[in-house]
């Protein structure tokens, strides 16, 4: 060996030595155990984690900010949509007052959508903005179980440690979503009728338009749909609707597109045509609503009389409130204990709690949790939804 290949075998294994010990102290970085508290375990041995997706429109900013605090744990993750018709101003408050939350900063597991959306309820934009936001929460966090769509008109009855709790029994691969394939009055004014909804590629907002021709309820497939577009979804089906390995949920998309209310039957629609995912389909949307009979656009607005049939529903989340109505001060001081403009406290809270101060500026394991009384009641109606789930008794038909 000459010395010229002698010295560059020395350069060779010394470049290769350093880069090796390069590479070995990233990985200590990585592994070493960061600062206590933000430590926050996912994946099956831990109790499930939730996708929260919260939107609203023109003048809901409050109302999203406070709903956000009412559901608001370490380890879920959420994502605001504050519709296009409201000011890039509001918008900018709003992640303003997200980041003065102490925890939500050290978590940094919220976000604002900066490229809103136009969101009318009919038509197609309802699901296209859906479906986006689950795109995003899929790509920018891996460790949660469950999606869930909230409006800013929404709010809970039980705290995020009660639902965790319950959900840590229930199968991760399960989905809850209202369901029928029994069309009813609905084939003819909601299936058959044409629509375009501008609110795709129009800047402006304007009213869907509607075809003059209605079309056959298709057959490749059947339509199902539910009272309601609220759904929890599990993560292994929103990667089917969004991944695309199989052509089913873009058909539907397509066929969808031009149906009066979208977020009515989409998710209801390929879960049930499919395979794979029909047998994990609880007939269930886990919110309490009052509708008129028979029942209008949307459910009555609820108010102190309906607190106490509320809170024995056993349902997790509950609409549609009034801006500040009194029973949401109601369901704070007495469900959720959380004071005004403080996140609803659980038991990764671990500050001195008074009058005076959050006991969630201060933390411990965030993964530890402690159910409160409602738990019971939302257990129960988890336990009868899971027996109807195991009679295949209401399930796609
Ligand atoms: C779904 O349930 C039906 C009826 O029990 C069964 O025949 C089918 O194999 C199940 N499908 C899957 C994918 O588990
Ligand atoms: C609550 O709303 C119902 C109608 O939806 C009304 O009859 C009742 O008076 C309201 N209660 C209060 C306390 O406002």
């Amino acid at each position: 060996m000459g010395a010229e290949k002698k010295w560059l075998l020395t350069l060779f294994s010394a470049t290769f030595l350093s880069l090796l010990l390069l590479l070995l102290s990233s990985i200590s970085a990585f592994s070493s155990p960061k600062p206590f508290p933000s430590i926050v375990q996912h994946g099956s041995h831990y109790s499930p984690a939730f996708a929260y997706y919260i939107w609203g429109g023109r003048g809901d900013r409050a109302r999203i900010f406070r709903l956000l605090l009412a559901v608001y744990h370490p380890r879920n993750r959420y994502l605001l949509h504050l519709s296009a018709d409201e000011s890039e101003e509001e918008r900018r408050r709003l992640a303003a007052a997200i980041k003065a939350v102490p925890a939500i900063q050290a978590f940094g597991n919220v976000d604002v959508v900066g490229k809103p959306d136009r969101i009318t309820y009919m038509g197609s934009t309802n699901i296209a903005t859906t479906l986006r936001a689950a795109a995003i929460l899929l790509k920018v966090d891996s460790g949660w179980d469950w999606f869930v769509t909230l409006s800013a008109m929404d709010y809970p009855l039980i705290t995020q440690d009660d639902l965790s709790h319950v959900f840590s029994s229930v199968r991760r691969d399960l989905n809850f979503i209202d369901h029928t394939s029994d069309l009813g009055w609905k084939e003819l004014h909601r299936v058959q009728p044409i629509v375009v909804d501008p609110a795709t590629y129009l800047a402006r907002r304007s009213q869907i338009f509607h075809a003059t021709e209605k079309r056959k309820t298709p057959d490749a497939f059947k339509v199902f749909t539910g009272s309601s577009p609220w759904v929890t979804l599990s993560r292994s089906f929103l990667e089917f609707c969004i991944l695309g390995w199989d052509n089913l949920p873009r058909t539907l998309l397509m066929y969808f597109t031009n149906v009066i209310l979208s977020q009515e039957g989409y998710f209801h629609s390929v879960i049930c045509n499919s395979p794979e995912y029909k047998n994990t389909t609880v007939n269930s949307d886990l919110r309490y609503m009052i509708w008129d009979t028979p029942p209008k656009m949307e459910p009555h607005f609820l108010n102190t009389s309906d607190f106490d049939q509320m809170i024995q529903s056993g349902a997790a989340f509950a609409r549609q409130f009034e801006k500040d109505d009194p029973v949401l001060d109601m369901v704070d001081k007495k469900i959720l204990k959380r004071g005004r403009n403080r996140a609803a406290p659980g038991a990764w809270c671990s500050g001195w709690k008074s009058w005076w101060m959050d006991p969630c500026t201060h933390w411990g394991d965030a993964n530890i949790l402690k159910p409160g009384p409602q738990a019971k009641k939302f257990e129960e109606s988890i336990t009868n939804l899971l027996d109807d789930w195991n009679a295949q008794s209401n399930q796609c038909q």
